[in-house]
């Protein structure tokens, strides 16, 4: 048994409103105590127990690792054309997804794992110390399943999203691909996988397939997510809801159903600044879901066309600009939020029992997160009790 006290830390964010005021839980001059991959203790730097070492946090803030509840890490290829045309005055659509699976299929394993681990790294020097990924860049039996089997040889939160765009070669028969998506690809997924996703939107799949898909994916044992709502209105949504989605994701496009949806499920609303910022496209309204009382989670959909960004950092500054959340929501939203939208309690918090994911800042306090973006803060990384950063 090692045990690590962390000292001197001038605002713990602990998420547990049990250890302190706020939904943040906040504790000034506090100290917490790692012993081996768990957090043993919380509490006043004054009232801390000895232990075999030390670091001194030097008055900065500490918060939970950032729990990224979604991305699209296993891809090859490149897709700045896209993006400059973009920024030049071109619509977002998600047709642009073929390039890539063009580029992923023609990649080989070793290409694909080092991309992944290219940008685990990225993400875990901003902080990130869980994250969720997808398949959807392959789109045949053997692309999907190599995907997530790359993938899950990074993380346990693995998500099947066979079911991301009909696939080129089914462009004449949709319902045919479905077919595929709901049986031999999904016996070939599921074993590598937690979670199944379907792309619910104009140009990818409506309700009616994406709930034969969902419901495939739960009788095999995987855990229903939903790219929701994001380039229009539509039925992913109240989907998510009816099938107790764990999250419902982008709801850019909300009716005031959708909402009152999202207020009496267990769903959890995960907002993806990255994407609009990355696409110039409407907002979604953190504001609106939040009064409503929905969880809401921030993630950063990082993938090569709609959001190339690993940083949860970048999300928590958009969010708090654009989408009304304030600092200490959005914080929460980015650590918390995300644990919930991937069903875990065991991440997202600083208190006794949960797994040592904690993230230092170089700044007194985690509002320096919105007020200094940017700027990378993230000085030190512990992940599962060990220093990573
Ligand atoms: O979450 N919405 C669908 N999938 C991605 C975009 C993927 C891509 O453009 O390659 C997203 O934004
Ligand atoms: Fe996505």
């Amino acid at each position: 048994m090692t045990t690590t006290l962390l000292t001197n830390i001038s605002t713990l964010v602990t998420n547990d409103p049990a250890l302190g005021p706020t939904p943040l839980g906040l504790i000034e001059d506090a100290a917490v105590v790692i012993e081996n991959d768990t957090i043993a203790w919380v509490g006043r730097s004054a009232d801390a127990p000895a232990a075999d070492t030390t670091h001194d946090a030097n008055a900065r803030a500490a918060i939970p690792g950032f729990v990224d509840s979604h991305s699209h890490l296993v891809f090859a290829g490149d897709r700045t054309q896209e993006f400059n045309a973009r920024m030049s005055g071109q619509a977002y659509k998600a047709g642009g997804i073929r390039t890539t699976v063009a580029a992923t299929r023609a990649a080989t394993d070793a290409e694909l794992g080092a991309n992944v681990a290219r940008y685990i790294g990225e993400a875990l020097r901003q902080g990130t110390t869980t994250f969720e990924t997808k398949s959807g860049y392959g789109l045949t039996v053997e692309d999907e399943a190599r995907a997530l089997r790359i993938a899950a040889e990074h993380t346990d939160e693995v998500t099947y999203l066979g079911a991301h765009i009909v696939a080129p070669e089914y462009a004449d028969d949709p319902a045919a691909y479905v077919e595929l998506v709901t049986g031999e690809m999904l016996d070939a997924c599921a074993p590598y996988a937690r979670w199944v996703d379907v792309f619910c939107e104009k140009g990818a799949f409506d309700g009616d397939q994406a709930r034969a898909i969902l419901l495939a994916g739960k009788a095999k044992g995987l855990i229903p997510r939903v790219h929701a709502n994001q380039l229009s209105y539509g039925p992913g949504v109240q989907l998510a809801v009816e099938l107790d989605a764990a999250s419902a994701d982008h709801c850019t496009h909300l009716t005031d159903a959708d909402v009152d949806a999202l207020a009496s499920g267990n769903t959890v609303a995960t907002l993806l600044p990255g994407a609009e910022f990355s696409t110039r496209a409407q907002w979604p309204d953190a504001r609106r879901l939040l009064d409503a009382g929905v969880t809401v989670a921030l993630s950063t959909d990082c993938n090569p066309g709609s959001s190339f960004t690993s940083s949860m950092p970048f999300c928590v500054a958009l969010a708090v600009r654009d989408m009304g959340m304030t600092p200490d929501e959005a914080v929460w939203a980015a650590t918390a939020g995300g644990a919930a939208a991937l069903r875990r309690t065991d991440v997202g918090r600083i208190a006794p029992g949960a797994r040592a994911d904690l993230a230092l800042l170089d700044a007194p306090s985690h509002v320096h997160l919105a007020y200094r973006p940017g700027v990378p803060l993230i000085s030190d990384v512990w992940r599962q009790g060990i220093k990573c950063r």
